[in-house]
C-alpha cells in the first residue's frame, strides 16, 4: 500500500511542478506592462520626468488597467566612482536612484532601469561589462524591479555569455528582477534566451511611423508585425518575444494605426511598455492604452503569441487562442481603401458548422451569434479586433 502511495506521489509531483518548471522563476508570467522613457524623451530623462510619469500612470487609470513598471531608459548614468560604482547624473537625479525607486514604489508601482552589456550604452554612458555583479548589487540595493539590458559597444563579446552573466548576477543579488534582453533579434535570442531573460527584443528599434524604415535598422510598426509573424512558437509565460515599446500616442500614427499597433501587440502577447508623454495624453489615446478587453488578450494566462492564418495580400486574418477556448481575432487591412474581410471558423480553429458569439473589442460590444464565418468592414491601415467564443 505504502509503495502504491509512493508511486502515486511520484507520478503527481511532475504534474504539480509542471507549471513552475515551465514558468522558470515565476517572474513575468504574463507580459510585463509599464512605461519607458526612451520613445518620447530619449536622453532627456530626470527624476522630475520619472515622478511625473508615475503620477500620470496612476491618475490616467493606466495603473488600474495593469501598467506596473516605470522604466528609465538610457542616459541616467554618467560615470563610475573610484570604487567602480555606477553614478547617476547628479543634476538630473539629485535625490539619487534609491529615493526615486522609493517614490515609484510608494505609488504601488514597480521601478526599472537600463544598462548595456558592453563597455558603453548606445548613448555612450558607462556600460556594465566587467561590472555585472557590482551593478546588479547596486540595483538590488536601490529597489530595482526590472532591467533592460542593451547591446551597443560589445565588440568581440559572445551574446549568450554576456546576457547569461548579467542574468546570474541579478539572481545572485537576491532581488526578483525582470530581465529584458535588448539585442534587437540579431542572434535569434528566441532560440537561446529562455531561462536567461524574461523577454527579448525580436526586432530593431521601433519608429513612430506606420511603414518607414531607417538605414541603421529602425522600422515602422507594420515591418515589426511582419517580423513577429514566424516567432509564435518561442513565446510563453516567463519568456516573451518583445516587438519593442509602444509608439501609441506619439503623433506619427493615425488613430486607426494606433489601434492596429496596440491590437497587434496584444495579439502577440507582447510586453506593453507605453512610450508616450503620459502627462499630456489625449483622451482618445488613453482610451486605446486602457482598453481592458484588448489588454486581457495580451495578458491571457495561456500566454500564446498569436499568428497569421490567412494572407490575401492587403487583407489578413490573425488569431490568438485564449485560455477560455475563445479566440482573439484580428481582421487586418493593410490597404488604402475600406474593405470587407471575412474570418471563417475553420481557419480560426473552430468547428466549421458551429455557432459562436462575436464581440468587437474596440466597439466594446457583442455583435451577435454567427455560424461558420464573420465578416466586417475594416478601415485602411486598420483592424477589427474580435473575441470569438464558441457556443457548445
Ligand atoms: C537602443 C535600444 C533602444 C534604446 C536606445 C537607448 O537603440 O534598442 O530601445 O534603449 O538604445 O540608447
Amino acid at each position: 500500500m505504502r509503495s502504491l502511495v509512493r508511486v502515486g506521489f511520484a507520478l503527481l509531483v511532475p504534474v504539480l511542478m509542471a507549471p513552475l518548471a515551465r514558468a522558470g522563476d515565476g517572474l513575468a508570467l504574463t507580459p510585463p506592462m509599464g512605461w519607458n522613457s526612451w520613445n518620447k524623451f530619449g536622453c532627456n530623462v530626470s527624476e522630475k520626468l520619472i515622478r511625473a510619469a508615475a503620477d500620470a500612470l496612476v491618475s490616467s487609470g493606466m495603473k488600474d488597467a495593469g501598467y506596473q513598471y516605470v522604466v528609465i531608459d538610457d542616459c541616467w548614468q554618467v560615470r563610475r566612482d573610484a570604487a567602480g560604482k555606477i553614478v547617476a547624473d547628479p543634476e538630473r537625479f539629485p535625490s539619487g536612484i534609491k529615493a526615486l525607486a522609493d517614490a515609484v514604489h510608494a505609488k504601488g508601482l514597480k521601478f526599472g532601469i537600463y544598462s548595456d552589456a558592453g563597455t558603453m550604452t548606445c548613448a555612450k554612458r558607462p556600460g556594465s561589462k566587467d561590472h555585472e555583479a557590482q551593478d546588479a548589487k547596486a540595483y538590488a540595493e536601490w529597489g530595482v524591479d526590472y532591467l533592460k539590458y542593451d547591446w551597443c559597444n560589445t565588440d568581440g563579446q559572445d551574446t549568450r555569455d554576456s546576457y547569461a552573466k548579467m542574468s546570474q548576477a541579478l539572481r545572485a543579488s537576491g532581488r526578483p528582477i525582470v530581465f529584458s534582453i535588448c539585442e534587437w533579434g540579431n542572434s535569434k535570442p528566441w532560440t537561446w534566451a529562455q531561462g536567461i531573460g524574461h523577454l527579448w527584443r525580436a526586432t530593431g528599434d521601433i519608429q513612430d511611423c506606420w511603414d518607414c524604415g531607417k538605414s541603421w535598422g529602425g522600422m515602422g510598426v507594420v515591418h515589426i508585425i511582419d517580423l513577429m509573424a514566424d516567432l509564435h512558437a518561442f513565446s510563453g509565460p516567463g519568456h516573451w518575444n518583445d516587438p519593442d515599446m509602444l509608439e501609441v500616442g506619439n503623433h506619427g500614427l493615425t488613430l486607426p494605426e494606433n489601434r492596429a499597433h496596440f491590437s497587434f501587440w496584444a495579439l502577440f502577447a507582447a510586453p506593453l511598455m507605453a512610450g508616450n508623454d503620459l502627462a499630456a495624453m489625449k483622451p482618445a489615446i488613453r482610451d486605446i492604452l486602457t482598453n481592458r478587453e484588448v489588454i486581457a488578450v495580451d495578458q491571457d494566462p495561456l500566454g500564446m503569441q498569436g499568428r497569421k492564418v490567412r494572407d490575401d495580400g492587403a487583407h489578413e486574418v490573425w488569431i490568438k487562442p485564449l485560455a477560455d477556448a475563445s479566440r482573439a481575432v484580428i481582421l487586418f487591412n493593410r490597404g488604402t481603401e475600406e474593405s470587407p474581410i471575412t474570418a471563417s471558423w475553420e481557419e480560426i480553429g473552430l468547428f466549421p458548422g458551429g455557432k459562436a458569439v462575436v464581440r468587437d473589442l474596440w466597439k466594446k460590444a457583442d455583435v451577435g451569434s454567427f455560424t461558420g464565418r464573420f465578416q466586417a468592414k475594416v478601415e485602411p491601415h486598420g483592424v477589427v479586433m474580435l473575441r470569438i467564443t464558441p457556443q457548445f
